[in-house]
């Protein structure tokens, strides 16, 4: 890899991005069949659909900038996907499987919050003023999906609380 100039490092964020967000959406099915609440199913299925609008975004910016999203492996998302496919694989407790899964999927999200902070901050660096909304929608859109997550993760956690030693 080569960085001249801004623009080059913009472009290779990109198509990062670009490859992390299809690696995502082969992989979130996998996740929100693996669950066992119905809450947490939907939230990954409604976040699934929120990727593939994402995926079109990234093709759009690409558009905007005359580059190709295309021939990036991303992976740093190849490795955090790899640790939620021995979430998938657990066996046990079956709360103790969800947080697993739970805390697989935010550590995804927080990947993307901050690749795509970083492009938007390069984007506005270049002048890039087109693909900013684009780029904070998706950015804001991850940040709700892992706040979500979290809520969902804190409430699960909550039951595997100890009971309170009573003190007479
Ligand atoms: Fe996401």
């Amino acid at each position: 890899m080569k960085l001249e100039e801004q623009p080059d490092l913009f472009r290779r964020q990109l198509q990062e991005l670009y490859n992390a967000e299809a690696q995502i959406t082969l992989a979130m099915p996998r996740v929100a069949a693996r669950s066992s609440i119905a809450a947490v199913k939907s939230l990954l299925t409604e976040h699934l659909e929120e990727t593939r609008s994402q995926v079109l975004r990234l093709e759009q910016i690409g558009r905007m900038c005359d580059c190709s999203c295309s021939g990036v492996r991303s992976l740093g998302m190849q490795g955090i996907l790899a640790e939620g496919e021995e979430a998938i694989g657990c066996g046990g407790d079956p709360v103790l499987v969800e947080l697993a899964l739970l805390g697989a999927c935010q550590k995804v999200e927080h990947y993307e919050m901050s690749a795509y902070t970083m492009l938007r901050e390069l984007a506005i660096a270049g002048g890039l003023s087109e693909a900013i909304p684009l780029i904070e929608a998706t950015r804001k859109e991850e940040m709700a999906a892992a706040k979500n997550l979290e809520r969902a993760a804190n409430s699960l956690l909550a039951r595997t609380k100890p009971d309170p030693v009573e003190v007479s």
